[in-house]
């Protein structure tokens, strides 16, 4: 019998599942159908908060009707509007995890897409409302135009977060005909960042282990700057390909 490999959606979770401790508030960015929220809402227990985020009514009622199922409706608070407002509703430093699935509502107008600016605001929104430690899920789809753009930028705002202290990891599946959905996962610094950190000098490659090395910061906004340059050299190396079936594939009843 073989063992089937785990989707990014269900490895997310699996990954979240073990960071998030009873009574923590924590963010679904997208939440779409409600999937990640109820998942979220049974996380946190009976003392913890889930605040949920979508730009559109039908999904906030998709979402709302999905928890309502499951008794733990009280544990979310619903705000339909752009992640990127999130620091309005949630504390600095507050928040255990905040999950982030791009794209579009499955069923729904594929135009309503999440977009790569709005979605570097709403990463850096993130990254202040994260606690030292927190946990950063985000689920790409650089199956079409739109969504590979969004996943270079995404990819290049972490990669400027690794040298602020943070560790990220990527997952994706190999030799898929079209580029497959992947999922990155990052630990926000332990320590705060501040901007007094932004002269720090290059450490120097020494013997200890790769996850020890911490890169010094750079100025806020680095992994935008760096996200064009890669942007660009990548653009033709990505074919169009359909979101549509690898997002029906993650949301099995979407
Ligand atoms: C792939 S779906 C999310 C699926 C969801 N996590 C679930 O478990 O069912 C992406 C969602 O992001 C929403 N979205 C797009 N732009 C957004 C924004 N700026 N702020 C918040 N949500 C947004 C879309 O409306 C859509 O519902």
């Amino acid at each position: 019998m073989t063992a089937a490999l785990p989707r990014p959606t269900e490895l997310a979770q699996s990954i979240l599942q073990a960071a998030i401790r009873a009574g923590d508030t924590v963010i679904d960015a997208t939440a779409g159908h409600g999937h990640d929220t109820v998942f979220l809402a049974a996380c946190v227990g009976p003392g913890g908060r889930v605040l949920a985020f979508d730009v559109q009514q039908p999904a906030i009622a998709s979402a709302r009707a999905k928890l309502a199922a499951t008794g733990l409706a009280s544990r979310v608070e619903f705000h339909q509007t752009s992640h990127a407002g999130m620091a309005r509703h949630a504390a600095a430093g507050t928040v255990a995890a905040v999950m982030f699935n791009f794209g579009y509502l499955p069923g729904a107008d594929h135009e309503l897409t999440t977009t790569a600016p709005e979605t570097l605001a709403a990463l850096d929104a993130a990254a202040g409302v994260l606690r030292p430690g927190g946990i950063l899920s985000l689920i790409c789809y650089p199956g079409h135009p739109a969504g590979a753009a969004e996943a270079r930028a995404v990819e290049a705002w972490l990669d400027a977060m690794t040298r602020r202290g943070w560790k990220a990891a990527k997952y994706a599946m190999l030799g898929t005909l079209r580029p497959a959905p992947f999922l990155l996962v990052a630990r926000a610094a332990r320590d705060r960042w501040s901007p007094d950190q932004e002269n720090i000098e290059e450490k120097p490659q020494d013997h200890q282990p790769a996850e020890d090395h911490e890169r010094p910061p750079r100025e806020p906004g680095a992994g935008r700057a760096q996200h064009q340059a890669v942007g660009h050299r990548r653009q033709q190396d990505d074919p169009m390909t359909g979101q549509c079936r690898q997002q029906a594939a993650n949301h099995p009843g979407c």
